[in-house]
Formats: structure tokens, C-alpha cells, sequence
């Protein structure tokens, strides 16, 4: 076959590489279920790079090999969930090394993160990310091996800048991992801005479909760090299934229609809402109004995400109702996918959430923009009076 031509993300993602199946002529590629591979008389693999499920799986590698192109990165690794990925990055650091993280992030990420250091050793310092310098002071060089941040930060969306925080990483001998799981490859590039890996829970957007639990990590560089990660992958286990990722990879193909539609739609409702009279504020890079909006200018391309939160004049009472009184959002947890959710954070975090308790995040799909505005309104306009539900 002839060489492909050079083409733009939106086609490799919507042609899963161009790749067709050697075996049959396919264009979408099989499920390999196979936990083991033979061997041929003189005890080579069969198809080289192929033994066992636990190692690698064929149903894998084209959904690794296009997040690896999309990230412009050199490698991508799958993991069975966004937490097993990051997990794989704790355990590849040594008792001993300083960790940096933001204390705004995902939630059950930062849990883990703060367990993790106080159970196996490793120093620990959270910076605010609306604070300027305050990543740069946490910093210890010579000791910090591992700068986290996530951008835009769950659920307040601060932006942090990645060009910024990967210098300062670097400066102090230190990588710096970027979860860009609400920007997406789609609006940020975090490896181009100088990130040594790009983190994603592909539960979230890359899938998109609220069908599969899965994590993604694209390294910029194959060098013993990523190798550690691969290592952990292997030796620890925590595979995908290659049902999920084949899912995992016809979920890509409409990542960029899926994305822009619904950073088109959240920058929409932003805008309505952002004066609303029983909101005190509306949480969104992409309104003027934001503090870091001209650093997500700078680094976001093609829009600002599908995400933003509500903050309520009437405090957790009225964040609530508006909840309850929603027809279109569905109340449940998680993101990125086409379905538009709702979400009262500080319930589902518990008593020791630092989320303020008066704010819903808003999880914006692929639906009609008009029908998602008109159920916030029905959901705004029930505000103080619960009976006219
Ligand atoms: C930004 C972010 N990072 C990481 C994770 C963890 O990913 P997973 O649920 O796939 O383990 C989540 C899950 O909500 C998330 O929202």
C-alpha cells in the first residue's frame, strides 16, 4: 500500500490510523481475546512482540499508537483505569523524592497521591493553583523528581500554565506529568509545551461514551522512567480489557466532533449564565471573567472544554434543588461523555471536600445546546421555590 499522507489529527483520529486488517481487509480492527500466543519449532513468538495478555495485546496497540500521535509523543501505555495509570507514575519514583500536586484537582486522585507519599515514603507539597509563583516555591531542587498538575482543575477550572510549570519542573531536576484529561489532545498539546507525559482518564473524554473504565499515558521521551511505568504495567497487572479497548478506540474516532461541539455548547451556557441573578458566580476558562482565561487562551486551541460549575447565591440549598429540579443534565458522577451531567461534588467527595458546597459541575454533552439551556433555566428558575416542581 502506498505511504500515507501527512494529515491532520481529526483524520488519523476518525480513521483509527488508516489501518486496515492484514488478515481480512477489515477497517475496523478485531478483538484479540487471546491470553497467550504460540510459539513457533524454534521457540520464536509467532507474531514478535506477542506472548502473553498481560505483556501487550494486538487490540491495543492502535489505540496506543494514535493517542501517541495525537499527544505527539513517542509512546503511549493503556492501563484498566485513569487511577492505575497515575499509580504506575507513583511507583515508578524512589522512597525519598518530593512530590508537587495541586491542591485543586481530582479528587480521588489527590487522595491517592497524599496516601501514597505518607504510606511509601515520598515528601509531599499541594500549591494553590489561582496563586501565582506558588507552584515555583513549593519546589526543591535536587529532591523534586515528580511535579503533577492537572489543567483545567477539577471542579474550580484553574488553569495552569503547562510551558510554566515544565520549566520550573525542569529547573529543579524534576518531570512534570500534565492530567490533561479535560482538555484533551484536542485543545492542548501538554508534551508540545514542554511535559515529559501527558495523563488522561480515558473513562472521560477519549471514550466519551460512559461505557469504559480505562487510563491512558503518552511519555515524550522512552527513557528508564517510562520504562519503570511499563514495567509496573506489566508486573503489577492492571491491563485493559481488549473489549474496552477496542471500545476505547471507536470512542476516539469522533473525539474531535465530540470535543468542539461540547466546548462550543459549555462557552454558550457560560455566557448565559455567567449574570444569572441566583448564581454568584460561573466557572469557565473560557469567559473573559476568568482569572487565568488569557493563559487558556494561550494554551487551549479550538476551545475551552466541556466543563464549568455553578457557584449559588443561596448557598448548598439552592445548588441542590437546581439539581433536583434538572430533566435534561442527569445527576451522576463522572465526565467528558456525550450524555450532559450534573453534579453536587461536595456530596459525593463527603465531609472533608474542599469543594465549596453551594457549586454543581456541570458535565456539558453532544446534545442540542438550546434543550441543555432551557433545563438549567427550568433548574435555575425553581430556586427558592421548591413547590412549583
Ligand atoms: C481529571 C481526572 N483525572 C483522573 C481521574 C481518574 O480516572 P478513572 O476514574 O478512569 O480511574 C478522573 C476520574 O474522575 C478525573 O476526572
Amino acid at each position: 500500500m502506498a505511504d500515507p499522507p501527512s494529515v491532520k489529527p481529526e483524520t488519523l483520529a476518525a480513521q483509527a490510523l488508516h489501518e486496515v486488517d492484514p488478515s481480512s481487509g477489515a477497517i475496523v480492527p478485531p478483538i484479540q481475546p487471546s491470553t497467550t500466543y504460540a510459539r513457533d519449532e524454534d521457540y520464536r513468538p509467532v507474531s514478535p512482540g506477542h506472548q502473553y495478555s498481560r505483556d501487550e495485546n494486538p487490540t491495543y496497540e492502535t489505540a496506543e499508537a494514535l493517542l501517541a500521535r495525537l499527544e505527539g509523543g513517542v509512546a503511549c501505555l493503556l492501563f484498566a483505569s485513569g487511577q492505575a495509570g497515575a499509580s504506575a507514575v507513583l511507583q515508578a519514583l524512589e522512597p525519598g523524592d518530593h512530590v508537587v500536586a495541586p491542591q485543586v484537582m481530582y479528587w480521588g486522585l489527590r487522595k491517592k497521591i497524599v496516601a501514597f507519599c505518607r504510606r511509601w515514603g515520598l515528601e509531599l507539597d499541594l500549591f494553590h493553583p489561582g496563586e501565582p509563583g506558588a507552584l515555583e516555591r513549593v519546589l526543591r531542587p535536587g529532591q523534586t523528581k515528580l511535579v503533577w498538575i492537572e489543567t483545567p482543575c477539577n471542579p474550580t477550572w484553574e488553569v495552569i500554565d503547562i510551558a510554566a510549570a515544565a520549566q520550573a519542573a525542569h529547573g529543579a531536576g524534576a518531570r512534570l506529568v500534565v492530567d490533561s484529561t479535560v482538555a484533551t489532545p484536542v485543545l492542548t498539546r501538554p508534551l508540545a509545551l514542554g511535559a515529559d507525559l501527558a495523563f488522561h482518564s480515558a473513562t472521560k473524554y477519549l471514550n466519551g461514551h460512559g461505557d469504559v473504565v480505562a487510563g491512558a499515558l503518552v511519555s515524550a521521551k522512552d527513557d528508564d522512567f517510562w520504562q519503570r511505568i511499563k514495567d509496573h504495567r506489566v508486573f503489577g497487572g492492571a491491563v485493559l480489557g481488549p473489549f474496552e479497548a477496542w471500545l476505547l478506540l471507536r470512542g476516539l474516532r469522533t473525539l474531535y466532533l465530540r470535543v468542539h461541539r461540547a466546548s462550543d455548547s459549555a462557552l454558550r451556557i457560560a455566557r448565559h449564565f455567567e449574570a444569572h441573578p441566583k448564581l454568584a458566580a460561573v466557572l469557565y476558562p473560557g469567559l473573559e471573567s476568568h482569572p487565568e482565561h488569557a493563559i487558556a487562551k494561550a494554551q487551549m486551541s479550538g476551545g475551552f472544554g466541556g466543563m464549568l460549575s455553578f457557584r449559588f447565591a443561596g448557598g448548598a440549598g439552592a445548588a441542590l434543588q437546581a439539581a433536583k429540579a434538572c430533566r435534561v443534565f442527569t445527576r451522576a458522577t463522572s465526565l467528558g461523555g456525550v450524555e450532559s451531567l450534573v453534579e453536587h461534588r461536595a456530596t459525593v467527595e463527603g465531609p472533608d471536600s474542599p469543594v465549596p458546597e453551594d457549586l454543581l459541575r456541570l458535565s456539558v454533552g453532544i446534545e442540542h445546546v438550546d434543550d441543555l439551556i432551557a433545563d438549567l433555566e427550568r433548574a435555575l428558575g425553581s430556586v427558592g421555590s421548591p413547590g412549583d416542581l
